[in-house]
């Protein structure tokens, strides 16, 4: 079975990451996946609305801890990373999420480019980047201060505090917080309802309140700079090896 799953039902396009056994902590190749799904998404007439969904296992751990280590190493972001990325703040069709369980690192910041978010009660956002050495990205450190105000994304992004479904509700992430049972029907229910819109009001309304694209491409292209330099840097390395080796 692939690590992302594409299914198109009417107007919904479906794109479920699949890696339950690394609770689909996110390779290159699905990075690619995705950023292709939506890519094309955007470029078909009949498709009005993504839904990103992630597995009964959690909803995403995050980058591919292997693949930092990798990158750390040659020097170079990878280029899947920035192409899903620009995918996400270029795409002119609503995103829908549905979020089961962790939702870590570009779990949670994926979520702040989506128009409606969907969570189970059991669900906890965080991005422990500066605990891993890292720094913020997918310009998260530009639209979470916008969405909730610098104190509350400061706790998010920097100290690492991570969000239960109520709380990220609270925060503005979170549109709907309901029982793991009726989640996918939920989210899927939202999706349909936003796709019957008239599909070029929602386009340009979506395109009037999300400001300015090239913002925040600039904001994810200089993130990205400063997240490869830190990669290499002596906390990472310690932090990786430590998730590496931790008890269980
Ligand atoms: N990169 C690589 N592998 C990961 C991973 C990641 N981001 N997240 C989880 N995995 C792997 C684990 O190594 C483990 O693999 P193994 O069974 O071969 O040892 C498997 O997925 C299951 O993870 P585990 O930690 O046992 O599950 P859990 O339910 O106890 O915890 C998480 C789930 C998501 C809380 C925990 O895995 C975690 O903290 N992952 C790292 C998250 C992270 O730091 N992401 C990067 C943010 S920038």
């Amino acid at each position: 079975m692939p690590d992302i799953l594409v299914s198109d039902d009417g107007p919904v396009r479906t794109v479920r990451m699949n890696r339950p056994e690394k609770k689909n902590a996110l390779t290159l190749a699905m990075y690619d996946a995705m950023a292709q799904a939506i890519e094309e998404a955007g470029q078909r007439a009949d498709i009005h609305c993504v839904l990103i969904a992630g597995h009964d296992s959690g909803f995403c751990a995050g980058n591919d801890l292997n693949d930092f280590v990798a990158m750390a190493q040659s020097g170079a972001l990878g280029a899947p990373i920035l192409r899903f990325l620009h995918a996400l703040a270029r795409c002119e069709i609503p995103l829908v999420a549905v979020v089961n369980g962790r939702a870590v690192g570009v779990g949670t910041t994926m979520l702040l480019h989506c128009d409606h978010v969907v969570a189970s009660d059991s669900a906890v956002l965080s991005t422990p980047f500066v605990a891993l050495g890292l720094v913020p990205e997918a310009a998260s450190s530009l639209i979470a201060p916008r969405l909730m105000g610098h104190a509350r994304a400061f706790a998010l992004l920097v100290m690492g505090q991570p969000l239960g479904a109520a709380e990220a509700k609270e925060a503005g992430i979170v549109n709907a917080v309901v029982p793991a049972a009726d989640l996918e029907a939920q989210a899927l229910a939202a999706a349909r309802t936003i796709a019957a819109l008239p599909a070029e009001g929602v386009r340009i309304a979506r395109r009037l309140m999300r400001g300015s694209v090239d913002d925040i491409i600039a904001r994810i292209d200089a993130e990205a700079e400063a997240f490869k330099a830190r990669l290499a840097s002596p906390e990472a390395q310690a932090a990786f090896a430590a998730f590496f080796n931790r008890k269980r």
